[in-house]
């Protein structure tokens, strides 16, 4: 199989950022996705759906007049976040869900949730209105090591909440560990998550042996290879649980490269040519629609998008740098070849 054509995939978990930063990268997710539920992680946060649908207006500015991409927009949960949002959420299209940040776990995540206990009621409004809450899954506990917070927030955190509140639709964003496949696996069918081209290409030693790359640093970090070989498995498995999210997170090359590095890949460059790159090398091509296009859909309660993409077996290579509002950006698998290359989008 040297062409493949699939239905136009969706992308569940994407950074736009804003602005002249936007600009730049909004076109790459465009062409590749017809849909992508975008982060609500700006300084200050989308916190209403008023902001969110003034973002969204931002990033459709940026695009021809019928773009063939929707924005699904998400509100970031915060202590405060009150029943009104949540009925404005459930009433409205264009914002599909809650973000689910502990507070401090990531890149712009200050005014995140101080505790899970502040927000129970308020999820279990959630739950009664069937508006998903998107989870970072990671504790912040300074006493955890690093490689263990997603394992220690599943324990803590997550499993008790699929206890208390069976009904709630949790999508566990960038899954990284074979504990967070496994869990996912075992919950109820309310539960799904997403993976990333990262975690399923790389392993840890990409960031961390033969001189540290802080272009492989991203948030939940890099784990062992058994934890990659695990989500290889589950992405291209078939499972309906599991489904596309780029956590495409892009940065400046000054703020990757001087310390303190800060978290994030930029993949939406090349990021349904480095999917299939992995399905290919599984020879699980045949499941890649059910991944990219099909699951995610499924879970939302969406319709399959109409449209097509087709891509070609045919090695390109992955530019060095990418401008980036005025700096420079460095793409993932920078210089690096592609084993794929899409075609054209119908
Ligand atoms: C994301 C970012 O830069 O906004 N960074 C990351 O490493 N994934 C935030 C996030 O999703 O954790
Ligand atoms: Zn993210």
């Amino acid at each position: 199989m040297d062409t493949i054509t699939l239905i136009k995939p969706d992308d569940f978990h994407l950074h736009l950022r804003d602005g002249a930063e936007m600009a730049s990268v909004v076109h790459d997710s465009a062409r590749r996705f017809a849909r992508a539920v975008i982060m609500p992680n700006l300084v200050p946060p989308i916190v209403s759906v008023e902001q969110a649908l003034d973002y969204r207006r931002r990033i459709l500015a940026h695009l021809p007049q019928d773009p063939g991409f929707n924005p699904l927009m998400t509100l970031y949960l915060t202590d405060d976040t009150g029943r009104d949002e949540v009925d404005r959420v459930a009433e409205n299209e264009q914002v599909c869900a809650f973000k689910y940040y502990p507070a401090g776990a990531t890149t712009n995540s200050a005014s995140g949730v101080t505790a899970i206990g502040k927000v129970m009621p308020l999820l279990e409004y959630m739950a009664q209105r069937d508006v998903p809450l998107l989870v970072h899954g990671e504790v912040t506990d300074a006493g955890v090591d690093v490689f263990d917070r997603e394992k220690v927030f599943i324990e803590q955190v997550l499993s008790p909440l699929v206890e208390d509140i069976g009904s709630l639709r949790i999508v566990f964003e960038h899954a990284t560990t074979r504990d967070a496949v496994q869990f996912v696996t075992g919950a109820p069918a309310k539960v799904a998550a997403t993976i990333t081209p990262h975690h399923l290409m790389l392993n840890r030693n990409a960031m961390l042996s033969g001189g540290i790359n802080p272009h492989h640093y991203c948030l939940p970090i890099l784990k062992r290879e058994i934890h990659r070989q695990a989500l290889v498995d589950a992405a291209t498995s078939g499972n309906p649980k599991f489904f596309l999210g780029t956590d495409s997170a892009p940065h400046p090359v000054r703020s990757k490269e001087k310390p303190p590095c800060c978290a994030g890949i930029y993949n939406a460059y090349a990021a349904i040519e480095l999917y299939a790159s992995v399905f290919d090398s599984m020879d699980s091509l045949d499941t890649l629609e059910n991944f990219a296009s099909r699951n995610g859909a499924r879970f939302y309660g969406l319709p399959l998008n109409t449209q097509t993409i087709t891509m070609r077996r045919e090695r390109w290579r992955i530019p060095d740098t990418i401008s980036f509002a005025g700096n420079m950006l460095v793409p993932f698998r920078a210089g690096e070849s592609c084993q794929w290359k899409l075609l054209y989008e119908r």
